[in-house]
């Protein structure tokens, strides 16, 4: 019965989700409850029920809730001991001037806004702040989200230092890897591990704080988790365990958070930490590069080396590949070995010398104090995938450099036979590598960091005094038809802009190179746009009906995905099955109605469980019940590259001479039709060409000369051996064993009408196992749905004999489960087994047969 009990609470607060717009109904009605904040809920959850909801009543309450609160508040003081040098580093970070205004409004507020310029010392300060207040002390972990890795993971390690503890104390979580234990008081996630543990534990009990950081970012899973939590904070409250919300952002537009009625009723009080900013000179290049602007930057960094005087330079390029690109060009140029002088790739004259120092266009700005109501979203460091983009720049058709717009020469000039001493840096770079840039550079040499927008808002680096601006970032592009992702290089936002430009200016005036003219800057958009806004939201609406929110339309997005994104999305997942498809009646408006809040599959809840999109994810759940999921991996990593054919038009090589291209075309569409024709390929088609050459690729070792000889894309291969390995840990962590391919002899099935000899078999199922029918427990799903087969977690004894834990199943997957209940045969027209069940045939082929081409793949190797 208690877990009865536990289930309807369940579906209680989620249902919770669902009634936004009913309670501002209630409003309009007139019935205005002054008091519905959260604070009553909060200590004194019963005085709702006994008295009646009016403003008299309202006063009386609050005084008793304050007296109550101070009860719940975490009392005591948890002492730190930091190092005097962590110390008096601390105490010049500008939020901690902050402390008692921000520590006052979370004891006053279920939740509360953070606003402060980057490096102010938000992500590392807060969670000591609540730390030392004793939130972590009895009550539980207090959680800080990223939206990336490198973040979450480097945060956690600067915290546990600074706070002088060990790092299963003050530790971290990201999707494959982690260092919490049970002592973890502080915990650094990434949004993704955030949203999977709502779907384990909707009330998140184990954590007294959840501070949501870089939301400006507007990631869609941290958009997510603010709509959740606006929910989920308040429950907590009133069933008396209370938990707090922080949400911090370096510069947004506030107002998508604590102006949107839908999300927070009673706006949360917004704290401002201001940050010292020193004026920095903005330079645009007089004409914008078409393409080649990692040239233009190794070149403009060389001449800010050279003639400029000591500071640190931080160049902006869009992926991981581009980073390391120019940090080997840097590298060669200006050895870090002292007094190596060596001959420099770049190959200036003096003549170009002196160009540089002559100013052509020139903007100087004292860098905007940051505009925190005209600021938004900055995009996200997407990229740090390491994929080829194409950039198009048709606006100034002309490459040359021009090395004009420089600062001023009348100050020192550095010493150019100074060594550099070049850092990359990038999400996904090893933890012990990103450390290094946060060190001194050694003494004697100008540090440089060549980074991806990770730079931008989530880590801060010491003396950076030159900022060079490619102007592009690396975004996520979806693929309308497709639905598959993939990375593009497109122009930056001006606030991105400025934020990267106000990097130069930390410790001192500083200068930003901008490789763009200020016409194409005048061009960029104001703001990056919330990444919901510009993505299909099939696997959000997937992963939310994962979580018994039925009608995501209601939902408390900060911004809202537009009424048709979300239809388009329900209607795909109706269509494949992870959606229960409403019944066909009743009038047209009901039905439209009805197609939007359509519950979950038992098939749905296993597509949810996948990394991937739904399609895939469907893909990969049937995979995995047919015991083919390695193949099934292969073909949507190899779908998910696509062009694994070398290109039938690309010039071999620098000469196109037309004979030598017909030649390899012809060689090409050769090696194509090879391919095509081979065994299972030629009835089955596309998706066994692509099988086929990711096994027989990985049988040659995935050589470039195998690729080379048989037309196909070294490239394309190696990103799907590296997708495959993904995959695979993926759906093993995500998924160990699904249950329906450990619950083979827990099959079930219904008892048909014309079998119905005696009453008590009424509603029953019959098990293998038992002579006695079994029956839907009354807690499950199921219960009125009585499918033809189930599967069973377990059967227990009450009244009757209740199956739990209960899944449909289609009737064509019962081969594969149990394949000793069934009887195969061949008829003489298909090649396929046939399935004949007890209640009569049931005519199917196995899927698996699909795969059976003869040949293993080989395993890939774990990354
Ligand atoms: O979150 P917010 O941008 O407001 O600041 P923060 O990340 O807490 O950083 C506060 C200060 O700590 C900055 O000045 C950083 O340079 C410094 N910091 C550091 O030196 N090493 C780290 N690993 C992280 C931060
Ligand atoms: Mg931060």
């Amino acid at each position: 019965e208690e877990e009865e009990d536990d289930e309807q609470q369940k579906s209680e607060e989620s249902s919770d989700l669902d009634t936004s717009s009913e309670e501002e109904e209630e409003e309009e009605d007139g019935v205005k409850v002054t008091t519905e904040t959260s604070e009553p809920k909060e200590t004194n959850p019963s005085c709702e029920e006994t008295k009646p909801k009016n403003e008299v009543t309202a006063e009386k309450n609050e005084k008793d809730i304050s007296e109550k609160k101070k009860l719940s508040e975490p009392a005591v003081f948890v002492p730190v001991d930091r190092s005097p040098e962590v110390q008096e580093a601390r105490l010049k970070l500008p939020i901690l001037a902050e402390e008692q205004v921000i520590m006052e409004a979370v004891r006053e507020n279920p939740c509360t806004v953070i606003c402060g310029e980057t490096g102010s010392g938000k992500t590392t300060q807060v969670p000591q702040f609540l730390y030392e207040a004793g939130y972590a002390s009895s009550s539980g972990t207090i959680g800080i989200t990223e939206p990336r890795r490198v973040a979450a993971v480097s945060m956690s390690h600067r915290v546990a230092k600074e706070m002088n503890l060990p790092t299963r104390v003050v530790s971290y979580q990201i999707r494959y890897e982690g260092n919490v234990t049970s002592d973890t008081k502080i915990k650094f996630m990434t949004d993704g591990v955030l949203l999977k543990e709502i779907q384990k534990d909707f009330l998140l009990q184990k954590y007294s704080v959840i501070i949501i950081d870089e939301a400006h970012e507007r990631s869609v899973y941290t958009d997510i988790l603010i709509g959740l939590l606006s929910r989920i904070v308040p429950l907590r409250n009133k069933k008396g365990m209370p938990m707090k919300l922080m949400v911090m952002s370096a510069t947004l537009r506030v107002e998508d958070f604590t102006e949107n009625q839908k999300l927070f009723r009673n706006p949360p009080p917004v704290v401002k930490v201001d940050a010292r900013q020193f004026p920095v000179t903005v330079h645009f290049n007089k004409r914008t590069p078409l393409e080649d602007y990692t040239g233009e930057a190794f070149h403009k960094t060389c001449k800010i080396h050279r003639m400029l005087p000591p500071g640190g330079i931080l160049v902006f390029l869009t992926g991981q590949a581009e980073v390391h690109g120019l940090c080997r060009r840097l590298r060669k140029a200006f050895p870090y070995r002292r007094g190596n002088t060596a001959e420099r790739e770049d190959g200036d004259t003096a003549d170009d010398m002196k160009k540089f120092k002559k100013t052509k266009h020139k903007e100087t700005v004292s860098l905007p104090r940051i505009d925190l109501d005209n600021y938004s979203a900055l995009p996200l460091d997407e990229g740090d995938e390491d994929r080829e983009a194409g950039i198009g720049d048709e606006e100034d058709g002309d490459s040359d450099l021009d090395l004009g717009d420089d600062p001023v020469g009348t100050e020192d000039k550095c010493d150019p036979s100074i060594p550099l001493y070049v850092l990359p840096l990038y999400s996904l770079l090893a933890p012990d590598q990103q450390a290094k840039v946060f060190r001194p550079p050694p003494p004697g040499t100008r540090l440089c960091v060549v980074a991806t927008n990770v730079a931008e808002t989530s880590l801060t680096i010491p003396g950076i005094k030159y900022v060079v601006d490619c102007g592009r970032v690396k975004k996520r592009f979806y693929d309308r038809v497709t639905g598959v992702s993939s990375f593009k290089v497109t122009w930056t936002s001006q606030a991105s802009a400025n934020q990267r430009a106000g990097r130069a200016g930390r410790t001192e005036p500083g200068h930003c190179y901008r490789l763009y003219s200020s016409a194409v800057f005048g061009d960029f958009s104001l703001f990056s746009e919330a990444e919901i806004t510009r993505r299909p939201v099939e696997d959000l609406v997937l992963q939310m009906k994962d979580l018994n929110i039925d009608k995501v339309i209601n939902f408390p997005f900060p911004t809202p995905p537009s009424f048709e994104a979300l239809v388009a999305a329900e209607e795909l997942l109706i269509s494949l099955g992870a959606l229960e498809e409403p019944p066909r009646s009743g009038r047209v408006k009901e039905m439209q109605q009805a197609r939007l809040s359509c519950p979950i599959t038992p098939l749905g809840r296993a597509m949810a469980s996948f990394p991937v999109s739904p399609r895939y994810a469907k893909m990969l759940s049937l995979g995995k019940q047919q015991d083919c999921l390695p193949y099934v991996i292969a073909v949507v990593a190899a779908m998910t590259v696509r062009e694994l054919f070398e290109d039938l038009d690309r010039p071999a090589g620098s000469e196109d001479e037309s004979s030598k291209l017909a030649q390899r075309r012809a060689r090409l569409t050769q090696m194509r039709r090879l391919w095509a024709g081979q065994g299972a390929s030629l009835l089955l088609g596309d998706l066994m060409v692509m099988l086929g050459a990711v096994g027989a690729c990985e049988f040659a070792g995935c050589s470039p000369k195998f690729c080379e000889d048989n037309g196909l894309r070294y490239k394309a291969m190696v990103e799907i051996r590296r997708l495959r390995g993904q995959l695979t840990n993926a759906v093993n962590a995500v998924c160990p064993e699904i249950v329906l391919a450990g619950l083979g002899d827990h099959l079930a099935r219904r008892v048909q009408e014309e079998e119905l000899l005696d009453p008590k078999w009424k509603n029953g199922y019959k098990t293998p196992l038992l002579d006695d029918p079994v029956f839907i427990h009354p807690s499950s799903a199921l219960f009125k749905k009585l499918p033809e087969f189930v599967v069973y977690q377990e059967i227990t004894e009450t009244s009757k004999m209740y199956m739990r834990g209960v899944s449909a199943v289609e009737a064509e997957w019962v081969p594969q489960l149990l394949p000793q209940y069934c009887h195969f045969g061949a008829p003489l027209e298909s090649p396929l087994p046939w399935f004949c069940s007890s209640s009569g045939t049931v005519r199917c082929h196995c899927p698996s047969t699909f795969f059976r081409v003869g040949w293993q793949l080989p395993a890939v190797e774990m990354e």
